[in-house]
């Protein structure tokens, strides 16, 4: 089996799970986010360097305050219970998305876990949170204008790699796959430019019964898929964008 260097997830569907179960929202996104355990611990055991988790999106901000505040607390939760485990699996977390827009408390347990985790050398777990990859394009932009304008760099010097390092995914490389689940076949905002070449995979699979075996499906599809990167079968697979080193 080809372990992908890069997985991304969009855990998607906690909703859907409690409804079918006649229990309220909230429900599932309790029985999400102690999905989340596991496969982290999987995908660090088999060798992936890095997992991104699409946790909130910058549109989610649109759903009723109450959920919103109960996701926030959850993701706290999770921040804190989850500490001993990370450093026990040798887990750096970082995060990516306008994480300023969070509440207090929460802002402060994520940057806590960051800086606790910060020098794991093992898997590197980052949270999307309140993430947008079209915010993320435009914030890259304006910091490219500013740099030009105070003439630290010039407009043809711009190129992706230059691109690349303006983005929030400066210090990873692209995703190698990314997987949905709940069955919607979309990217819903995420990761928009690092997805040009990865491996789409989605499934039925709603996240909280997203379990260790759906993600060794999931890698098992990946190894069946030939990446060309725009070339033919037989030349020799083109370097992709390094990461750059963390900051
Ligand atoms: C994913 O589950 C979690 C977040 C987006 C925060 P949803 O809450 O979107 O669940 P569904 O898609 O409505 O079932
Ligand atoms: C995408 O799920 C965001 C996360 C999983 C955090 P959504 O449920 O927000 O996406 P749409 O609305 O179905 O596109
Ligand atoms: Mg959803």
């Amino acid at each position: 089996m080809t372990v992908p260097q890069h997985v991304a997830i969009i855990m998607d569907g906690n909703g859907r799970w409690a409804k079918l179960r006649g229990r309220p929202r909230i429900y599932g996104h309790i029985r999400g986010s102690s999905q989340v355990r596991p496969i982290v611990r999987e995908a660090g055991r088999l060798g992936v360097k890095f997992l991104t988790l699409y946790c909130f999106s910058a549109e989610n901000w649109g759903r009723p305050s109450g959920e919103i505040s109960i996701l926030m607390r959850l993701l706290e939760k999770y921040l804190v219970r989850e500490r001993k485990t990370l450093m026990e699996n040798d887990v750096r977390l970082t995060a990516i998305g306008d994480i300023s827009s969070l509440p207090q408390h929460t802002l402060e347990a994520l940057r806590e876990t960051i800086a606790l985790t910060a020098r794991n050398n093992g898997l590197t777990l980052t949270f999307a949170v309140s993430y947008g990859a079209r915010q993320e394009i435009i914030e890259a932009v304006r910091t490219l204008a500013q740099e030009v304008r105070s003439g630290v760099l010039h407009p043809g010097q711009i190129n992706e790699e230059i691109f690349h390092k303006h983005l929030f995914t400066k210090t990873m490389p692209d995703p190698d796959l990314i997987i949905r689940t709940s069955g919607e076949i979309r990217l819903s905002n995420f990761l928009l430019w690092q997805s040009a070449y990865s491996e789409l995979y989605f499934t039925e699979k709603l996240w909280p019964e997203f379990s260790i075996q759906e993600l060794y499906l999931a890698f098992e599809e990946f190894s069946r898929r030939k990446r060309r990167f725009g070339l033919t079968e037989d030349q020799p697979q083109p370097k992709l964008l390094e990461a750059n080193p963390p900051l």
